[in-house]
């Protein structure tokens, strides 16, 4: 297995993630559009989104997540890792990524919304923290499968910042 880096998705990056985009999600994948809207508003000091992507030292393309953050709430947009990499903590290392610009945004809170068939993802998000708040009903269509919306406090239950690391080891 090769070394992985983690690095800012820029825009030439977007061909590579939309190839895992619609082999990882082939019933609701974003379009090149949605990558270009959420890279114009990744840069400069009013920047609102945190884009990453995990490039192989060969230089391929194995992961990217997506978040936005607005009025102290992140939201995780998006975050895939290639399927030969499943198991290996690269989803884990793009997630903390996230929520440490989550920090950085000085978010108070993090939302996401999760495929309610989607359990590897959900059980990633667990270790993390974060907890079920409730559902969205035919949130993913045209499949009309319900959405789990879970959430994270960036603060833990005596008020101290949380790292953005997993906390169940
Ligand atoms: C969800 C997804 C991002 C998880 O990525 P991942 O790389 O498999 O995640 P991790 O490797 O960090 O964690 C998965 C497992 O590997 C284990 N793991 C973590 N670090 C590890 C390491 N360094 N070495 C080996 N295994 C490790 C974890 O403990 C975890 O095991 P568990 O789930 O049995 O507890 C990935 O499955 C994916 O891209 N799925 C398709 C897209 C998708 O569904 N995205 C979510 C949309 S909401």
């Amino acid at each position: 297995m090769t070394d992985t880096t983690l690095r800012e998705m820029r825009w030439w990056d977007i061909e590579a993630v939309l190839a895992l985009e619609y082999e990882l999600f082939p019933e609701d994948a974003w379009s090149p559009g949605m990558f270009w809207s959420e890279l114009a508003h990744a840069r400069g000091p009013a920047a609102t989104r945190r884009y990453v992507v995990a490039e192989a030292d060969d230089g391929r393309i194995v992961g990217y997540a997506g978040l936005a953050a607005a009025g102290g709430l992140g939201d995780v947009q998006t975050i895939a890792a290639a399927r030969d990499r499943w198991g290996t903590g690269l989803g884990s290392r793009l997630l903390t990524d996230l929520l440490q610009h989550a920090t950085a945004f000085e978010c108070e809170e993090v939302l996401l919304e999760v495929r309610v068939d989607n359990p590897r993802a959900q059980k990633l998000y667990e270790r993390f923290g974060f907890e079920p708040i409730g559902f969205r009903r035919g949130y993913y269509q045209p499949g009309n499968v319900d959405a789990l919306v879970m959430r994270l406090s960036m603060h833990d239950e005596r008020g101290v910042p949380r790292q953005g690391t997993e906390i169940n080891g």
